[in-house]
């Protein structure tokens, strides 16, 4: 487990991050940054990581992507015992990343920028991974970490036969699931003190026993400063959802009232 000072000290340097890929969010809706990232998840390190996950007996084999974001690319595993595991591998060549490249490779004042690069996104792996362990100690719906070494995230496998649950997105919605989503929203805050600053229609699974939450490198400790306002879009965009789908549902202004009393 993480220590507190290791916690702070990924937070901190995290945080600066997601404000800057904030603004790298906002840029490439205006039509900029369209580069799409190359398949490079599996570099030397990388498939080392992979190698000691296998050595250490805690994969006995890697099967398909499921996903693939542009931060990462999820994969279904196998543990010895036959049991089903996801790996979230993070990806040390990111667009914003690669795009820099050809103006550092060769420069020999950069050569330390590699490790650099590969460090904060080690770090983003194991922000998720401390993130997911709160949540899921303080007894959010959440996926169960298992554990993080380096950019590899290893999680239980969510679905069946290498096929995840599907997304919220994905299925019929009715009035329970937006209740049951407010409500994460709001225990992650109000018992976890943590903000997912990523809620979505892409990070739940809808299963038969109820709604799962996912994709926690974004989330931040709720006394973070900019901690209410991913918890007011957070609110937003599910709402705008449900909206969507022809759900009546209450004001998410009254909501986030609500949850921040
Ligand atoms: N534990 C899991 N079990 C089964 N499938 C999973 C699991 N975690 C993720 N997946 C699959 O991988 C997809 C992507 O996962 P996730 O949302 O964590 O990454 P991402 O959105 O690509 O990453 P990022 O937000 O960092 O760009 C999910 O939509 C889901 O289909
Ligand atoms: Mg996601």
């Amino acid at each position: 487990m993480l220590t507190d000072e290791l916690q702070k000290k990924l937070a901190k340097r995290i945080d600066g991050k997601l404000l800057e890929k904030e603004r790298e969010k906002k840029s490439e809706k205006d039509g900029f940054n369209k580069n799409k990232v190359m398949d490079e998840v599996f570099d030397k390190s990388t498939t080392m990581t992979v190698s000691g996950l296998k050595n250490s007996g805690t994969i006995s084999y890697l099967n398909g992507a499921m996903g693939s974001g542009k931060e990462s690319k999820t994969y279904w595993a196998v543990s010895p015992s036959g049991k089903d595991l996801a790996l979230k591998i993070y990806l040390v060549a990111t667009s914003n990343f690669k795009k820099r490249h050809p103006y550092l490779l060769g420069d020999k004042r950069f050569t330390k920028l590699r490790k650099g690069t590969r460090h904060l996104v080690e770090l983003w792996a194991q922000k998720e991974f401390a993130n997911l362990s709160h949540c899921f100690d303080s007894k959010i719906p959440c996926v169960r970490p298992i554990t993080v070494i380096k950019n590899v995230l290893v999680m239980d496998f969510m679905g069946k036969n290498g096929v995840p649950e599907p997304i919220l997105v994905e299925t019929e919605v009715d009035y329970k699931d937006y209740e049951r989503a407010i409500s994460i929203i709001d225990d992650l805050y109000n018992k976890a003190k943590i903000v997912h600053a990523d809620f979505s229609e892409y990070n739940i699974f809808k299963t038969e026993k109820g709604l799962v939450v996912f994709d926690f490198g974004s989330a931040v400790e709720s006394r973070h400063p900019n901690a209410l306002d991913f918890l007011e879009r957070d609110i937003k965009n599910i709402t705008k959802f449900f909206v969507k789908r022809g759900l009546t549902v209450t004001n998410p202004v009254d909501v986030i009232k609500r949850i921040m009393k």
